[in-house]
């Protein structure tokens, strides 16, 4: 493909905000649209070329947004939909890109559209959820389960049906083989896509459809005691059917009605099964979310091996993209251990495909332990003590050294990281060899050399707990060496090679030039420029 031909999510980096956590303007300790317009300089600053934001609308808020009682509205607690189009013009002023979160897969219980359907079973709108006649005996219509525990299949008792909902019960899903549905939510996506909105992140894109027979899903081999209780199945049958592919097309058809807009899917899924997500001719997403590095152990071999599978699998065209860290997994910081945070950072970034980063991450923030009594997250209070709390990794952004670090005149809805005196982006700003400032260069150079955000991925075999790969663009080329271990390591790939240490996670050996064979310290990370 031409140079020109690729577009600003080929070549950029999307950034993850969680509002609820990032900038509080009016004091009522939740993050807000105004507070994440009050930042777009700094996101600029960093080096952001789109930002993604988790929903903003009304909702009850019983997972936090992610049941959405209005799609074409804006939550008051975030603001109105004067702050989101300013938020919009204010990004775009900033040649940045703004993504939103769509959760077509299921609704709020209190929207509308589901408060119709459970009024009676002749309702216009009882097919748009997923309605079912008990058993003989009174039981729910299958076996299927709830991602956030317990059965997935919720009896009401004024019609005398069960409806479904793969997570809380006060997130029904809607169902997707009913084309008034399908209807309503492409108008949804019409609706944002019309304002300017850049594109969707969906929300459990492989969930949309399910078996149409509703066959019972097989248990799960591997569960053990202890793992949460959805883990005691393997959903074959409530998740990643054939007829989502339709689905998914039909969006990007949407998407497709505007120039450059992007769709990115939500899905867990193994590679093989993910990357069918494309479509056969890209016709589907533009970017399947690829959750490796959220789950792969931080080994230099299996990381290897996943990265190569992984360009491997991607079908012709298929763009590639990576993510570290999101609202619901651990943050990297404390997966990976914040001697490694650097880099995990040098890894996604020079990776070959769309980076997705996750606010704080920039800083090295870390979960944060919230005692039992502050714990907000619906997956944890269902299920206590086997369901993971998202909490730790949704803590308020840590901006300054004043109270609550800057983020909130009030009572923060999540308590802050204790170190955030130490550790925040004023102090890290003007501290050269910080998280932060290793992140701003990072991407500064990625953005300015065709070679990291276009060029081949290419493997470096090597020992031990190293990690090492090229990226080339026609002339340039560059070398990265990763040791990802705790001891010193030697570097001696069959290629020679010579070059200049561009970016070096401590930066003792920047500016310096190496060739062929180098010991590399632990925990070190090397980006280096090759002379040709
Ligand atoms: C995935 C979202 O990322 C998560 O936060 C949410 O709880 C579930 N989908 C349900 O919408
Ligand atoms: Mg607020």
């Amino acid at each position: 493909m031409k140079y020109d031909n690729y577009l600003w999510w080929h070549k950029g980096v999307v950034y993850q905000i969680y509002p609820r956590s990032y900038k509080d303007s009016d004091g009522d300790g939740i993050g807000d649209l105004r507070g994440i317009i009050e930042k777009l300089d700094y996101i600029k600053n960093l080096g952001i070329d789109a930002v993604w934001i988790s929903p903003i609308y009304p909702s009850p808020m019983a997972d936090f947004g992610y049941d959405v009682s209005d799609y074409t509205g804006i939550h008051p607690m975030f603001g109105n939909m004067d702050d989101i189009d300013e938020l919009l013009n204010e990004v775009h002023i900033r040649g940045m890109k703004l993504i939103l979160d769509l959760v077509p897969n299921h609704s709020s219980d209190q929207h509308p559209w589901f408060l119709e359907s459970r009024s009676s079973k002749d309702n216009p709108k009882r097919d748009w959820y997923i309605w079912k006649d008990p058993t003989p005996d009174g039981g729910p219509p299958n076996n299927w389960l709830s991602v956030f525990g317990g059965p997935g299949w919720e009896y009401d008792e004024k019609t005398g049906q069960y409806y479904y909902h793969a997570f809380l019960k006060e997130q029904p899903d809607l169902n997707w083989r009913n084309p008034e549905v399908q209807k309503a939510m492409f108008d949804v996506m019409r609706f944002w896509l019309e304002k300017g909105v850049d594109g969707f992140r969906v929300d459990v894109m492989w969930h949309m459809i399910k078996d149409d027979q509703f066959r019972n899903d097989p248990s799960n081999p591997e569960y053990e005691k202890g793992m949460n209780s959805y883990s005691r199945q393997i959903p074959a049958y409530s998740t990643d059917q054939d007829e989502v592919h339709d689905i998914v097309s039909k969006m990007r058809n949407v998407i497709d009605e505007y120039d450059e807009r992007l769709l990115i899917g939500e899905i867990y899924l193994p590679v093989d099964k993910l990357v069918k997500y494309y479509g056969h001719e890209n016709e589907e997403a533009h970017l399947p979310f690829n959750f490796q590095l959220l789950e792969l152990p931080w080994n230099a071999a299996k990381i290897r091996t996943a990265i190569s599978e992984y360009e491997g699998a991607l079908p012709e065209n298929g763009w590639p993209n990576w993510v570290l860290g999101n609202h619901d997994k651990s943050r990297i910081a404390s997966r990976v251990g914040k001697e490694q945070a650097g880099n995990a950072a040098m890894l996604l970034l020079t990776l070959r495909g769309t980076p997705t980063l996750y606010y704080g991450d920039e800083l090295g923030m870390e979960d944060v332990e919230i005692s039992k009594d502050k714990i907000q997250d619906p997956q944890a209070l269902n299920e206590p003590g086997v369901g993971r709390s998202r909490d730790p990794e949704r803590t308020p952004m840590q901006w300054d050294d004043s109270e609550n670090a800057g983020f909130t005149s009030g009572e923060p809805w999540l308590p802050l990281m204790v170190n955030y005196k130490e550790l925040n982006v004023k102090k890290q700003w003007n501290k050269e060899d910080s998280m932060l400032q290793l992140h701003r260069r990072l991407l500064r150079i990625r953005t300015e050399e065709p070679a990291l955000h276009i060029g081949d991925y290419v493997p470096v075999p090597s020992k031990g707990d190293i990690l090492a790969y090229l990226r080339k663009y026609e002339q340039d080329e560059f070398l990265v060496v990763l040791n990802l271990g705790v001891s010193e390591e030697v570097f001696e790939p069959q290629l020679e090679w010579q070059g200049t240490v561009k970016i070096s996670i401590q930066k003792d050996l920047e500016g310096q030039k190496l060739k062929n064979k180098i010991t590399i310290a632990q925990n070190q990370g090397l980006l280096i420029k090759l002379d040709r």
